[in-house]
């Protein structure tokens, strides 16, 4: 596995590998990362893993200092997963002193999550474009465990025509429905116990919704449910599936999204809705 920490060794490294699926990280990977990389590697590709922690993403308030960092750790999952390339840049890389540029975001950036955290998902696309000038990948891998992510990246490679494949791949779950993530490790033992509900939640209200039940009801059951086990909603929502825009009745493609706080920790899930 080849290993980059500056632009002359990236590009080095790409000549000889060719194209490659970049599967973009900000580290202290898990099997849920580790999917999108066998999710590159099924395509039969050479593939490269990205790893930085985007300070642009982070808001002022936001947990930046105490986003958890193992880089040794992290090499040899990606090395063990069959990756072929670590692109590591360092912040003066990514955002030299000189860089005036971000890219603004509208469509499915302005809800949800984006109105929680302004500021994230241009930060979050500034980074994503920049990795892929850098690598300049066939194909691009993204959790749908992010579904608003995913659906904003979607939107400003299509509308800036940039050549790069983005590929969602589905969450990948604890055996009692919690997402994988970085940020779980934060939770007590006994929140831990606690914080597959949201998943639970959006399961019940995602297969009563599919079978005709009213929709505001159902969000409301699973409002209350999340607030019974002792986490605070941010927000609970049918939505499209592309637009995020919030659905009153299932009239097309629709996700079921959710945020909440439990503890110091703001979980984040979806699920599809048929
Ligand atoms: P990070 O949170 O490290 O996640 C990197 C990728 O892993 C994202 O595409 C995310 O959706 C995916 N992922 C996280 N948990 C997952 C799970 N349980 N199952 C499947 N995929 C999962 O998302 C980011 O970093 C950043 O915003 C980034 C895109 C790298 C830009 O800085």
């Amino acid at each position: 596995m080849k290993i980059a920490r500056n632009l002359p060794d990236l590009h080095a490294a790409l000549d000889e590998l060719g194209p490659v699926g970049l599967v973009p990280t900000m580290g202290a990977l898990h099997r849920g990362h580790l999917s999108l990389v066998a999710a590159a590697r099924q395509a039969g590709q050479p593939v490269a893993a990205s790893i930085f922690v985007n300070p642009l993403q982070f808001g002022p308030s936001e947990d930046l200092a105490r986003y958890p960092r193992d880089e040794a750790g992290d090499l040899a999952q990606l090395e063990q997963a069959g990756c072929d390339l670590v692109w590591l840049p360092d912040v003066a890389t990514m955002y030299p002193p000189e860089a005036a540029s971000t890219i603004t975001v509208g469509g499915p950036a302005t809800l949800w999550e984006g109105m929680m955290r302004p500021g994230h998902f241009s930060g979050v696309a500034t980074v994503v474009a920049k990795l892929f000038g850098q690598v300049r990948p066939r194909a691009a891998y993204f959790g749908e465990k992010d579904w608003q992510q995913v659906q904003v990246i979607r939107r400003f490679t299509t509308d800036f025509l940039l050549p790069v494949e983005i590929v969602p791949v589905p969450t990948v779950r604890e055996t009692d429905g919690l997402a994988l993530s970085s940020r779980n490790r934060f939770l007590t033992p006994a929140e831990r116990q606690t914080a597959p509900a949201l998943h639970a939640a959006l399961t019940r209200a995602a297969s009563a919704i599919g079978s005709g039940d009213a929709v505001a009801t159902s969000l409301d059951v699973a409002k209350q449910e999340l607030i019974a086990a002792g986490m605070a909603p941010d927000y609970l929502a049918l939505v499209g599936a592309e637009t995020l825009e919030p659905l009153e009745r299932l009239t097309r493609p629709a996700r079921l999204i959710a945020a909440a706080r439990l503890g110091s920790v703001r979980l984040l899930d979806n699920v599809p809705v048929d």
